[in-house]
Protein backbone atom coordinates (compact mmCIF):
# COMPACT_ATOMS: atom_id res chain seq x y z
CA UNK A 1 0.00 0.00 0.00
CA UNK A 2 0.98 3.34 -0.65
CA UNK A 3 1.65 5.58 1.95
CA UNK A 4 -1.34 9.03 2.58
CA UNK A 5 1.60 10.76 4.70
CA UNK A 6 5.39 10.79 3.45
CA UNK A 7 8.02 10.14 6.06
CA UNK A 8 10.12 13.39 6.05
CA UNK A 9 12.75 12.74 3.21
CA UNK A 10 16.74 12.49 4.75
CA UNK A 11 18.64 14.13 1.99
CA UNK A 12 18.17 16.85 -0.23
CA UNK A 13 20.10 17.10 -3.94
CA UNK A 14 20.89 20.24 -4.47
CA UNK A 15 21.56 20.68 -8.19
CA UNK A 16 23.24 24.37 -8.14
CA UNK A 17 23.85 24.55 -11.78
CA UNK A 18 24.37 22.55 -15.17
CA UNK A 19 27.66 24.11 -16.06
CA UNK A 20 30.90 22.27 -15.72
CA UNK A 21 33.86 22.12 -16.84
CA UNK A 22 34.24 18.45 -17.51
CA UNK A 23 32.14 16.59 -20.37
CA UNK A 24 32.10 13.06 -18.80
CA UNK A 25 30.07 10.98 -21.45
CA UNK A 26 28.20 9.33 -18.82
CA UNK A 27 27.10 12.39 -16.58
CA UNK A 28 23.80 11.98 -15.04
CA UNK A 29 22.44 15.13 -16.01
CA UNK A 30 19.68 15.71 -18.23
CA UNK A 31 20.69 15.50 -22.18
CA UNK A 32 18.94 18.74 -22.37
CA UNK A 33 20.98 21.31 -19.83
CA UNK A 34 19.63 24.02 -18.36
CA UNK A 35 21.16 27.81 -18.74
CA UNK A 36 22.90 29.78 -16.48
CA UNK A 37 20.15 32.54 -16.93
CA UNK A 38 17.38 30.38 -15.56
CA UNK A 39 18.98 29.12 -12.60
CA UNK A 40 17.87 29.83 -8.99
CA UNK A 41 19.21 32.84 -7.47
CA UNK A 42 21.34 32.94 -3.44
CA UNK A 43 17.99 33.92 -2.43
CA UNK A 44 15.86 31.39 -3.47
CA UNK A 45 18.78 28.35 -2.93
CA UNK A 46 18.47 29.79 1.34
CA UNK A 47 14.75 30.03 1.19
CA UNK A 48 14.92 25.87 -0.48
CA UNK A 49 17.43 25.63 2.13
CA UNK A 50 15.73 26.54 5.05
CA UNK A 51 12.78 24.79 3.61
CA UNK A 52 14.44 21.30 3.42
CA UNK A 53 15.34 21.76 7.51
CA UNK A 54 12.01 22.82 8.57
CA UNK A 55 10.79 19.42 6.20
CA UNK A 56 13.48 17.51 8.55
CA UNK A 57 15.62 17.02 5.76
CA UNK A 58 19.37 16.20 7.08
CA UNK A 59 21.75 16.07 4.64
CA UNK A 60 22.37 18.30 1.52
CA UNK A 61 24.59 17.60 -1.22
CA UNK A 62 25.65 20.18 -3.07
CA UNK A 63 25.78 18.95 -6.76
CA UNK A 64 25.71 20.24 -10.20
CA UNK A 65 27.49 20.16 -12.90
CA UNK A 66 29.71 22.15 -10.91
CA UNK A 67 28.83 23.68 -7.63
CA UNK A 68 32.27 25.79 -7.88
CA UNK A 69 31.32 27.60 -10.56
CA UNK A 70 28.90 29.40 -8.41
CA UNK A 71 30.25 32.35 -7.23
CA UNK A 72 27.83 32.25 -3.84
CA UNK A 73 28.59 28.52 -2.76
CA UNK A 74 30.15 29.77 0.30
CA UNK A 75 27.41 31.56 1.07
CA UNK A 76 25.22 28.55 1.00
CA UNK A 77 27.33 26.63 2.28
CA UNK A 78 26.97 28.79 5.56
CA UNK A 79 23.71 28.93 5.28
CA UNK A 80 23.34 25.11 5.87
CA UNK A 81 25.44 24.73 8.79
CA UNK A 82 23.52 27.77 10.26
CA UNK A 83 20.15 25.64 9.62
CA UNK A 84 22.04 22.53 10.79
CA UNK A 85 21.90 20.42 8.05
CA UNK A 86 25.15 18.05 7.23
CA UNK A 87 26.96 19.30 3.89
CA UNK A 88 28.80 17.67 1.21
CA UNK A 89 30.07 19.42 -2.19
CA UNK A 90 30.18 17.21 -4.70
CA UNK A 91 33.00 18.40 -7.26
CA UNK A 92 34.91 17.66 -10.24
CA UNK A 93 37.42 19.87 -8.17
CA UNK A 94 38.95 21.33 -11.45
CA UNK A 95 38.04 24.77 -10.61
CA UNK A 96 39.52 25.18 -7.09
CA UNK A 97 42.24 27.83 -6.66
CA UNK A 98 44.35 27.34 -3.46
CA UNK A 99 42.73 27.90 -0.07
CA UNK A 100 39.43 27.50 -1.65
CA UNK A 101 38.59 24.28 0.33
CA UNK A 102 39.83 25.55 3.77
CA UNK A 103 37.30 28.71 2.61
CA UNK A 104 34.47 26.39 2.41
CA UNK A 105 35.67 24.38 5.75
CA UNK A 106 35.51 27.25 7.54
CA UNK A 107 32.14 28.24 5.83
CA UNK A 108 30.72 25.14 7.18
CA UNK A 109 31.53 22.15 4.99
CA UNK A 110 31.44 18.86 6.46
CA UNK A 111 32.65 16.72 3.70
CA UNK A 112 33.44 16.61 -0.39
CA UNK A 113 33.47 13.89 -2.64
CA UNK A 114 35.62 14.54 -5.66
CA UNK A 115 34.90 12.70 -8.89
CA UNK A 116 38.24 10.38 -10.49
CA UNK A 117 37.86 9.25 -13.81
CA UNK A 118 40.68 6.79 -14.12
CA UNK A 119 44.01 6.26 -12.28
CA UNK A 120 45.95 7.05 -15.70
CA UNK A 121 46.34 10.41 -16.05
CA UNK A 122 45.95 10.71 -20.20
CA UNK A 123 43.24 8.51 -20.00
CA UNK A 124 41.30 10.06 -17.05
CA UNK A 125 41.70 13.88 -19.09
CA UNK A 126 40.10 12.28 -22.32
CA UNK A 127 37.17 10.75 -20.52
CA UNK A 128 36.45 13.76 -18.45
CA UNK A 129 37.00 15.92 -22.01
CA UNK A 130 39.56 17.91 -20.45
CA UNK A 131 43.11 18.41 -20.71
CA UNK A 132 45.19 18.75 -17.23
CA UNK A 133 41.78 17.91 -15.09
CA UNK A 134 43.42 14.67 -13.66
CA UNK A 135 46.25 16.68 -11.98
CA UNK A 136 44.27 19.03 -10.78
CA UNK A 137 41.94 17.33 -8.76
CA UNK A 138 44.90 15.36 -7.08
CA UNK A 139 46.24 18.59 -6.05
CA UNK A 140 42.27 20.06 -4.70
CA UNK A 141 42.42 16.17 -2.88
CA UNK A 142 45.36 17.28 -0.78
CA UNK A 143 43.89 20.78 -0.01
CA UNK A 144 40.21 18.65 1.14
CA UNK A 145 42.74 16.65 3.42
CA UNK A 146 44.52 19.67 4.88
CA UNK A 147 41.64 21.27 5.32
CA UNK A 148 40.15 18.72 7.77
CA UNK A 149 37.09 17.40 5.83
CA UNK A 150 36.08 14.22 5.22
CA UNK A 151 37.21 12.80 1.87
CA UNK A 152 35.16 10.32 -0.30
CA UNK A 153 36.13 9.61 -4.36
CA UNK A 154 34.20 8.71 -6.38
CA UNK A 155 35.00 6.68 -9.03
CA UNK A 156 32.24 5.89 -11.85
CA UNK A 157 33.94 2.62 -13.37
CA UNK A 158 33.42 1.18 -17.07
CA UNK A 159 35.07 -0.96 -19.75
CA UNK A 160 37.48 2.17 -20.44
CA UNK A 161 38.75 2.28 -16.81
CA UNK A 162 38.06 -0.91 -15.22
CA UNK A 163 40.61 -2.52 -15.88
CA UNK A 164 43.02 0.03 -13.74
CA UNK A 165 40.20 -0.54 -10.97
CA UNK A 166 43.22 -1.75 -8.19
CA UNK A 167 44.99 1.30 -9.71
CA UNK A 168 42.25 3.49 -8.76
CA UNK A 169 42.25 1.95 -5.26
CA UNK A 170 45.61 2.84 -4.78
CA UNK A 171 45.03 6.43 -5.87
CA UNK A 172 42.37 6.50 -2.92
CA UNK A 173 44.84 5.32 -0.33
CA UNK A 174 47.65 7.66 -1.57
CA UNK A 175 45.00 10.41 -1.21
CA UNK A 176 44.35 10.03 2.24
CA UNK A 177 40.27 9.33 1.09
CA UNK A 178 37.72 7.61 3.93
CA UNK A 179 35.73 5.84 1.43
CA UNK A 180 35.66 5.00 -2.63
CA UNK A 181 32.66 4.52 -4.17
CA UNK A 182 33.60 2.10 -7.20
CA UNK A 183 30.11 2.49 -9.24
CA UNK A 184 29.61 0.84 -12.36
CA UNK A 185 27.94 3.08 -14.53
CA UNK A 186 23.94 3.96 -13.85
CA UNK A 187 22.43 3.61 -18.10
CA UNK A 188 20.23 7.27 -18.11
CA UNK A 189 21.04 10.58 -19.54
CA UNK A 190 24.43 11.21 -21.30
CA UNK A 191 25.64 7.09 -20.20
CA UNK A 192 22.88 6.09 -22.19
CA UNK A 193 23.45 7.83 -25.39
CA UNK A 194 27.49 6.43 -24.75
CA UNK A 195 26.49 2.65 -23.52
CA UNK A 196 27.92 0.98 -26.18
CA UNK A 197 31.31 2.27 -25.26
CA UNK A 198 30.64 2.26 -21.76
CA UNK A 199 29.73 -1.35 -21.00
CA UNK A 200 31.90 -3.88 -19.25
CA UNK A 201 32.38 -7.43 -20.48
CA UNK A 202 30.97 -10.16 -17.69
CA UNK A 203 34.08 -11.15 -17.04
CA UNK A 204 35.28 -7.34 -16.65
CA UNK A 205 32.82 -7.28 -14.06
CA UNK A 206 33.92 -10.56 -11.84
CA UNK A 207 37.48 -9.42 -11.99
CA UNK A 208 36.37 -6.07 -10.57
CA UNK A 209 34.12 -7.91 -8.18
CA UNK A 210 37.15 -9.89 -6.91
CA UNK A 211 39.18 -6.78 -6.42
CA UNK A 212 36.98 -5.16 -4.65
CA UNK A 213 36.25 -8.29 -2.45
CA UNK A 214 40.15 -8.63 -1.40
CA UNK A 215 40.72 -4.39 -0.88
CA UNK A 216 37.93 -4.65 1.66
CA UNK A 217 39.44 -7.04 3.52
CA UNK A 218 43.39 -5.61 3.12
CA UNK A 219 41.89 -1.95 3.56
CA UNK A 220 40.04 -2.42 6.58
CA UNK A 221 39.98 0.43 9.02
CA UNK A 222 41.86 2.48 6.25
CA UNK A 223 39.51 2.86 3.37
CA UNK A 224 35.79 2.01 2.87
CA UNK A 225 34.76 1.20 -0.12
CA UNK A 226 31.24 1.12 -1.41
CA UNK A 227 30.56 -0.77 -4.64
CA UNK A 228 27.39 -0.48 -7.11
CA UNK A 229 27.28 -3.47 -9.65
CA UNK A 230 26.19 -2.48 -12.62
CA UNK A 231 22.26 -3.13 -13.05
CA UNK A 232 22.94 -4.90 -16.53
CA UNK A 233 24.35 -8.13 -14.84
CA UNK A 234 22.53 -8.11 -11.87
CA UNK A 235 20.04 -10.89 -10.44
CA UNK A 236 17.48 -8.09 -8.45
CA UNK A 237 17.63 -3.99 -8.96
CA UNK A 238 18.97 -1.90 -6.49
CA UNK A 239 16.49 0.32 -4.65
CA UNK A 240 16.56 2.98 -6.70
CA UNK A 241 16.57 6.43 -4.86
CA UNK A 242 16.23 4.38 -1.44
CA UNK A 243 12.58 4.07 -3.14
CA UNK A 244 10.85 7.05 -5.28
CA UNK A 245 9.44 9.88 -2.85
CA UNK A 246 11.05 8.02 -0.04
CA UNK A 247 14.18 9.43 1.25
CA UNK A 248 15.51 11.96 -1.41
CA UNK A 249 14.41 15.04 -3.18
CA UNK A 250 16.36 16.67 -6.14
CA UNK A 251 16.08 20.20 -6.63
CA UNK A 252 17.51 21.59 -10.14
CA UNK A 253 18.93 24.22 -11.40
CA UNK A 254 15.80 25.33 -13.02
CA UNK A 255 14.04 25.08 -9.27
CA UNK A 256 11.85 21.99 -10.47
CA UNK A 257 11.69 19.25 -7.73
CA UNK A 258 12.23 15.85 -8.69
CA UNK A 259 12.10 12.48 -7.28
CA UNK A 260 15.10 11.51 -8.61
CA UNK A 261 17.61 13.94 -10.80
CA UNK A 262 17.29 11.40 -13.90
CA UNK A 263 13.37 11.63 -13.32
CA UNK A 264 12.38 14.49 -16.45
CA UNK A 265 13.40 11.20 -18.86
CA UNK A 266 9.95 9.87 -18.49
CA UNK A 267 7.35 11.44 -20.27
CA UNK A 268 4.45 12.68 -18.62
CA UNK A 269 5.69 13.41 -15.13
CA UNK A 270 5.03 17.36 -14.19
CA UNK A 271 7.33 19.08 -11.94
CA UNK A 272 6.56 21.41 -9.54
CA UNK A 273 8.84 24.28 -8.68
CA UNK A 274 10.24 25.70 -5.54
CA UNK A 275 9.51 29.27 -6.84
CA UNK A 276 5.06 28.36 -6.92
CA UNK A 277 5.04 26.37 -4.16
CA UNK A 278 6.67 25.38 -0.81
CA UNK A 279 8.79 22.35 -0.94
CA UNK A 280 7.04 20.48 2.08
CA UNK A 281 3.69 20.47 0.07
CA UNK A 282 5.62 19.22 -2.89
CA UNK A 283 7.38 16.29 -1.26
CA UNK A 284 3.56 15.78 0.23
CA UNK A 285 1.40 15.34 -2.57
CA UNK A 286 3.12 16.64 -5.64
CA UNK A 287 1.57 14.36 -8.82
CA UNK A 288 5.45 13.09 -9.55
CA UNK A 289 5.98 12.02 -6.33
CA UNK A 290 2.92 10.24 -5.76
CA UNK A 291 3.51 8.22 -9.32
CA UNK A 292 5.78 5.74 -7.88
CA UNK A 293 5.67 6.37 -4.34
CA UNK A 294 4.67 3.11 -2.44
CA UNK A 295 3.31 -0.25 -3.83
CA UNK A 296 0.39 1.13 -5.07
CA UNK A 297 1.17 1.43 -8.81
CA UNK A 298 2.84 -1.64 -9.34
CA UNK A 299 1.88 -4.24 -11.63
CA UNK A 300 2.80 -7.88 -11.78
CA UNK A 301 5.66 -9.24 -10.96
CA UNK A 302 6.16 -6.49 -8.46
CA UNK A 303 2.52 -6.05 -7.12
CA UNK A 304 2.89 -9.82 -5.10
CA UNK A 305 6.47 -9.93 -4.82
CA UNK A 306 8.14 -10.50 -1.25
CA UNK A 307 10.89 -8.23 -2.10
CA UNK A 308 8.56 -4.88 -2.96
CA UNK A 309 9.24 -3.11 0.02
CA UNK A 310 12.92 -3.50 -0.47
CA UNK A 311 13.59 -2.57 -3.45
CA UNK A 312 10.55 -0.70 -4.44
CA UNK A 313 10.40 -2.47 -8.12
CA UNK A 314 13.67 -0.94 -8.83
CA UNK A 315 14.47 1.83 -11.12
CA UNK A 316 11.49 3.81 -12.80
CA UNK A 317 14.10 5.95 -15.29
CA UNK A 318 15.68 2.30 -16.40
CA UNK A 319 12.03 0.72 -17.02
CA UNK A 320 11.42 4.21 -18.81
CA UNK A 321 14.64 3.69 -21.00
CA UNK A 322 14.57 -0.04 -21.79
CA UNK A 323 11.09 -0.65 -21.86
CA UNK A 324 9.24 2.70 -22.11
CA UNK A 325 7.07 1.94 -19.65
CA UNK A 326 8.24 3.30 -16.15
CA UNK A 327 5.87 1.67 -14.42
CA UNK A 328 7.07 -1.69 -15.31
CA UNK A 329 9.29 -3.97 -13.34
CA UNK A 330 13.18 -2.69 -13.99
CA UNK A 331 14.59 -4.97 -16.12
CA UNK A 332 17.04 -5.35 -14.20
CA UNK A 333 15.10 -7.91 -12.06
CA UNK A 334 15.65 -11.46 -12.94
CA UNK A 335 11.71 -12.10 -12.63
CA UNK A 336 11.09 -9.49 -14.91
CA UNK A 337 9.84 -10.57 -18.58
CA UNK A 338 12.54 -7.46 -19.86
CA UNK A 339 15.48 -9.46 -18.13
CA UNK A 340 16.82 -11.41 -20.68
CA UNK A 341 16.56 -9.08 -23.17
CA UNK A 342 18.61 -6.76 -21.28
CA UNK A 343 20.81 -9.54 -20.57
CA UNK A 344 21.37 -10.10 -24.10
CA UNK A 345 21.86 -5.87 -24.63
CA UNK A 346 24.94 -5.79 -22.34
CA UNK A 347 26.78 -8.70 -23.82
CA UNK A 348 26.37 -7.82 -27.37
CA UNK A 349 27.13 -4.00 -26.49
CA UNK A 350 30.25 -5.53 -24.59
CA UNK A 351 32.01 -7.22 -27.26
CA UNK A 352 31.82 -3.85 -29.83
CA UNK A 353 34.50 -1.72 -30.82
CA UNK A 354 32.73 1.40 -30.62
CA UNK A 355 35.36 3.37 -27.67
CA UNK A 356 34.75 6.81 -29.18
CA UNK A 357 32.21 8.89 -26.83
CA UNK A 358 29.44 11.20 -26.89
CA UNK A 359 30.77 14.53 -24.78
CA UNK A 360 28.18 16.16 -22.40
CA UNK A 361 27.60 19.73 -23.71
CA UNK A 362 25.35 22.51 -23.06
CA UNK A 363 22.57 22.08 -26.03
CA UNK A 364 22.25 18.83 -25.74
CA UNK A 365 23.04 15.59 -28.19
CA UNK A 366 24.62 16.45 -31.55
CA UNK A 367 25.29 13.98 -33.85
CA UNK A 368 28.90 12.72 -33.88
FE1 LIG B 1 11.87 -6.24 -6.86
FE2 LIG B 1 9.73 -6.30 -8.49
FE3 LIG B 1 11.84 -7.90 -8.95
FE4 LIG B 1 10.26 -8.37 -6.87
S1 LIG B 1 9.65 -8.52 -9.04
S2 LIG B 1 12.49 -8.41 -6.85
S3 LIG B 1 9.71 -6.23 -6.25
S4 LIG B 1 11.79 -5.65 -9.02
FE1 LIG C 1 15.29 7.69 -11.62
FE2 LIG C 1 16.30 5.35 -10.78
S1 LIG C 1 17.32 7.00 -11.83
S2 LIG C 1 14.33 6.18 -10.38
Amino acid sequence: MSSPRPEPPLALLAELTHRCPLRCPYCSNPVDLARASAELGTAEWKRVLAEAATLGVLQVHFSGGEPLVRADLDELVAEAARLGLYSNLITSAVLAEPGRMQALASAGLDHVQISVQDADPASADRIGGLKDAHRRKLLVAAQVREAGLALTLNAPVHRQNLDRLEAIIDLAVELGAHRLEVAHVQYYGWALANRAALMPSRSQLDRATEIVTAARVRLKGVLAIDYVVPDYYAARPKACMGGWGRQFLVVNPLGEVLPCHAAPSIPGLVFENVRDRPLAAIWADSPAFEAYRGTAWMAEPCRTCDRREIDWGGCRCQAMALVGNAGATDPACARSPDHAAMVSLASEEATREADDFVYRQIGGLKPA
